[in-house]
């Protein structure tokens, strides 16, 4: 069979990432160009920081990419690239440049949903999935859970009505002044402290629905640590130990959040199959809670791997060589779109 290799492209936040892969599932090279060094002291990404810093990487990027896999332009059958959601400016920066490529290389160009990749990444695993599945998709910009039904073919469940799980992680390390991005150092801290030293709110846990809310919970570890109605401040006033235990309570109520709407989803949707993917599914307790209430409840949970799990272009060109399996590429004329790029349940408005 002839095989397929597919160069991914993606740029749509503060990573910009390059990646071989064959037949959608043999990474040959994997590079992540990290920009967390030039956000971190304004607490959050700069989109016009992200899209000069994109402008920078993208072209080295891309041939040490395929150095490392040990091929030229011409080795390559197609181009996939993240063309939404994300931001705009930055994800111009990628699709741009693979406009460029596919003109000057005579390449097919893919356009690639970001969420559709995190919600099929644990298929990079060394087992992979078998369709259909639940997926529980966690970042920084998005908490979902859709039905994957097969690749290329994904509906919405339910999602946050407000901030997403990474957006918490990182708003509660500002809280307690651990740094920037939050949910790395969370993870970290948290294993000093006591999950049952503070009884943070669950939001909606049991409701039979699949939304997700995780402002609230923000703002109980607001109020927890500086005082009702307070803003921040400074938390001299809390010993490393109450930190710990704060960021141990705070992790604890939301990934028992996730894990309880996810084995629902799974139960409701009938279905044994469950993936997680983004940037919180590198989450230590998350990954060993979902994997003992899967266990529990007689489900088959397949994590993302964790070189996987936050932004990266190896599961750009992965999903990119499925829609390329399909026939579906884009004309050099290909925009990138802060919403959805495919409509995920009825009456989505998408990318035209
Ligand atoms: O998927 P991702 O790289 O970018 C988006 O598409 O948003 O996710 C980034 C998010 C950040 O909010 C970061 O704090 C969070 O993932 N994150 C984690 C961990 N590693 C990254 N959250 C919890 N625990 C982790 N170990
Ligand atoms: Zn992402």
């Amino acid at each position: 069979m002839k095989t397929c290799t597919i160069l991914g492209l993606e740029t749509s936040c503060d990573e910009t990432a390059a990646a071989v892969v064959v037949n959608g599932r043999d990474v040959r090279s994997n590079l992540v160009s990290s920009q967390v060094k030039l956000h971190a002291k304004y607490g959050g990404v700069v989109p016009e920081i992200a899209a000069r810093a994109h402008i920078e990487q993208v072209a080295p990027l891309v041939e040490a990419a395929l150095a490392e896999a040990g091929i030229g332009y011409r080795d390559l059958d197609a181009l996939a690239v993240t063309a939404g959601p994300g931001l705009v400016s930055s994800l111009l920066i990628g699709v741009t440049a693979a406009r460029t490529l596919a003109l000057t290389c005579d390449l097919p160009l893919v356009p690639v949903d970001h969420i559709e990749a995190h919600a099929t990444s644990a298929a990079l695993a060394h087992d992979p999935p078998p369709w259909p599945a639940v997926a529980l998709v966690v970042s920084g910009g998005h908490t979902s859970l859709y039905l994957v039904r097969d690749y290329c073919d994904i509906a919405l469940l339910g999602q946050t009505v407000d901030d997403a799980a990474g957006e918490a992680f990182d708003k509660v390390a500002a809280i307690l002044e651990l740094g920037y991005p939050g949910g790395p150092v969370i993870d970290r801290v948290a294993r000093e402290g006591n999950p049952r030293a503070v009884r943070f709110p669950r939001t909606w846990i049991d409701t039979p629905h699949f939304n997700f809310s995780f402002s609230g919970l923000k703002t109980a570890v607001l109020y927890h640590v500086y005082g009702a109605g307070q803003k921040y401040g400074s938390v001299a006033h809390l010993t490393p130990r109450q930190v710990a235990d704060v960021a141990a309570s705070f992790q604890a109520a939301l990934v028992e959040t996730l894990v309880a709407k996810t084995v629902a989803a799974a139960r409701h949707a009938g279905l044994t199959n469950v993936v997680v993917g983004g940037g919180v599914a590198a989450n230590s307790a998350l990954r060993s809670d979902l994997q003992s209430a899967c266990d529990a409840a007689g489900l088959r949970l397949h994590l993302t791997p964790l070189e996987y799990c936050t932004d990266n272009a190896a599961m750009i060109a992965a999903v990119g060589y499925q829609r390329f399996l399909r026939g579906e590429t884009a004309d050099l004329r290909l925009e990138p779109h802060a919403g959805l790029l495919r409509p995920r349940r009825k009456g989505d408005k998408v990318a035209k």
